[in-house]
């Protein structure tokens, strides 16, 4: 009676509400994200910079991201029968090529996250897309950027979005909002959750189906799930969490990293991409900020936002870096909650530990009432 909900999203249906977010460059593949499906929530491979980790790929660049995703999705369907979702950005300058990889390979569900979705990939057609079991989550920051999608995507193709992820300014990686607006209390995901509930609401009624809005940013404890559940969340997404577990698919300096972490360590940066994003400080992230490094030769153009003759460094080859445990000339993203983190668990512990706590924070407020 007190245990969390089932989450569906169209006809997926996952015994725990929980998402796993997507984490580039190499923090969730294979491991992690069939570890989360196994658990009972749906986990997630990033296909941002994951072609940068195949062997030879400075020499073999062109369909690189492809071939590592195609690979990744493969291993991660040997490993767990629950569903697999793949997080592309619609920044990366391969989108086209990987919405088609992920319909060819099947998979379950796609969560799209820096810009928005409206135009269809000139790879797929309208007929594709209505046809293939793939769903497709728009991963967004307001209820504005909803109601856009779901007027554009009514207006041109008659359809809506399956589901919505809200990611709150408290998540780790790149951000959907203005620096100012981070610290805002306006834009708390508290404040955000109820508009977006409330805007799909003529959407759902006119297309008689449940348009599912996701939670995501700063989500910690099963306290934190209950209380989006209580705003209108059908669920919820975490990347923190899911950093500091075995099965996270980064070098062992990178959860340690999230270990020993302070509050004042999580520090705001001025990504090469042009937007604000949320990471552990560190002497490379100092140089860079003290002007201390130079543009570079970029040979993969990975995101079509970059402009590589400003870009004092290469953030993908940055964050690939530490993936493989180099801090030296990389950083790693991480949410603002990531200085709580104070031991590596299995996923299965830690899904464990959020049913417990929503259970208990569920019988405090049946007891307040
Ligand atoms: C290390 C790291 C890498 C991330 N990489 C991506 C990414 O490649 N694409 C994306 O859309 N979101 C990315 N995110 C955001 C997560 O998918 C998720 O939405 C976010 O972490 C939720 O906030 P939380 O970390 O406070 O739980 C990343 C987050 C982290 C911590």
């Amino acid at each position: 009676m007190y245990g969390l909900p089932s989450l569906k999203i169209g006809p997926l249906e996952t015994p725990l509400p929980i998402i796993q977010g997507g984490m580039g460059v190499g923090i969730s593949l294979s491991g992690l994200a069939s570890s989360v499906s196994r658990a009972g929530g749906i986990g997630v491979i990033a296909a941002a910079g994951i072609g940068m980790l195949e062997p030879g790929a400075k020499k073999y660049r062109e369909g690189a991201n492809r071939r590592a995703l195609t690979r990744e999705i493969r291993k991660a369907k040997r490993r767990t029968t629950g569903p697999i979702g793949i997080n592309i950005m619609a920044a990366m300058s391969d989108f086209d090529t990987l919405i088609a990889t992920v319909i060819e390979e099947g998979v379950d569900i796609v969560f799209i996250g820096a810009g928005l979705p409206l135009k269809i990939p000139a790879t797929v057609t309208l007929d594709q897309l209505r046809a293939c079991r793939t769903q497709f989550v728009p991963k967004v920051s307001s209820a504005r950027a909803a109601k856009l999608i779901l007027q554009y995507w009514d207006r041109q193709y008659g359809e809506v979005p399956p589901a919505f992820v809200l990611e709150g300014p408290k998540a780790g990686g790149h951000q959907g909002f203005k620096k100012a607006q981070l610290a805002d209390p306006e834009y708390a995901l508290e404040k955000l959750l109820p508009a977006i509930v409330e805007a799909v609401v003529p959407y759902r009624e006119k297309y008689g189906r449940d348009i599912p809005v996701i939670a995501a940013g700063g989500i910690f404890t099963g306290a934190d799930i209950l209380t989006c559940l209580e705003l209108g969340a059908a669920g919820v997404k975490m990347g923190t969490r899911f950093v500091a577990t075995h099965e996270c698919d980064a070098h062992p300096s990178f959860k340690d990293a999230y270990l020993h972490c302070r509050e004042d360590d999580l520090i705001i940066i001025d990504s090469p991409v042009g937007l604000p994003g949320r990471a552990i400080g560190n002497d490379f992230l100092a140089d860079v900020a003290n002007g201390n490094k130079a543009p570079f030769r970029c040979t993969w153009r990975c995101l079509k936002s970059c402009d590589i003759r400003k870009a004092p460094y290469c953030i993908a080859q940055a964050l690939k870096l530490a993936k493989l445990g180099n801090f030296r000339d990389g950083f790693a993203f991480a949410g603002s909650n990531a200085f709580r983190v104070k031991e590596l668990v299995s996923v299965k512990e830690l899904m464990a530990s959020l049913i417990q706590e929503f259970k208990a924070a569920t019988l405090l407020r049946q007891s307040e009432l």
